[in-house]
């Protein structure tokens, strides 16, 4: 794990201490199609409307003090989708480089890419690796979007990691740790989600970072993606402040 995250998870393990600002938010940003069929609208609608919302919230949880913000931006079971859905979300990397490079600049965000990146689209990879490169060098909120990411996927592929080590001789089956094993995950660089957000009223994890939530705390609202205000972030902050994490202790 980088140096530069406070350790929230160990420094909050006393019982009856409030937790503060987390440090890492997790959101599944859900209900962009729901919210433009309600208007007679098509759903690619819905999802550039989405987008504006995630610029709106990366915004806020910089100006709260959250440092890392990962949002599920495609599933590796989204392709289940119509082509012409997938083809428009897919090519919404591109419109966000062109729309929000500047102001991700001007907001020192670090945006950074998680999931099986190497088989989505050129077109989808181009814009990624573009808009990684040119923020790397910004040190405020980290950004991190999850496209075509599978919690379940990220486990096999850090199995595969970890049984490459062991096949080379680098470490012992008897040796293996849940460290280890969280090294190879996707999220190796991050400390694992204090609060996880689902919009849509959906309550399920859909297959998000399985591993990594183990003790984050749940929010969930029905209010849909694209009208997911700076308001109701400020909420599910606030619920966030007022749960007492135990970690299995007393
Ligand atoms: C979330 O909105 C965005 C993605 C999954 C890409 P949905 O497209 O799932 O919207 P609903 O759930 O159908 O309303
Ligand atoms: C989860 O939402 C994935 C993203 C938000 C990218 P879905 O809309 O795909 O989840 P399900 O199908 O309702 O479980
Ligand atoms: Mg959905």
């Amino acid at each position: 794990m980088l140096g530069r995250f406070f350790n929230h998870q160990k420094e909050t393990q006393a019982v009856d201490v409030k937790t503060d600002v987390p440090v890492h938010v997790a959101v599944i940003m859900d209900g962009n199609g729901r919210w433009a069929l309600k208007r007679g609208l098509p759903r690619n609608i819905g999802h550039r409307e989405g987008m504006k919302t995630i610029h709106s919230i990366t915004e806020s949880a910089n100006d709260i003090g959250v440092q890392v913000l990962t949002l599920f931006a495609f599933s590796s079971e989204n392709w289940l989708r119509p082509k012409t859905e997938i083809d428009f979300i897919l090519r919404l990397p591109e419109r966000f480089l062109s729309s929000e490079l500047p102001k991700l600049q001007a907001n020192n965000v670090q945006v950074r890419v998680m999931g099986a990146v190497e088989d989505l689209p050129s077109h989808t990879k181009k814009a990624v690796e573009t808009v990684m490169h040119e923020t790397a060098d910004n040190d405020g909120i980290i950004l991190n979007l999850a496209l075509n990411y599978g919690g379940r996927s990220d486990i096999v592929q850090a199995l595969k990691l970890l049984g490459s080590d062991i096949e080379q001789g680098r470490c012992q089956i008897e040796d293996i740790t849940e460290d280890m094993i969280s090294d190879k995950l996707y999220t190796s660089d991050f400390p694992d989600p204090d609060l996880l957000i689902r919009t849509s009223g959906e309550i399920r994890l859909s297959n998000f970072m399985l591993w990594q939530m183990a003790y984050s705390e749940f929010w969930f609202t029905d209010v849909l993606w694209p009208d997911f205000s700076t308001e109701d972030f400020a909420e599910a902050i606030s619920v966030f402040q007022q749960r007492k994490r135990r970690y299995g202790g007393v």
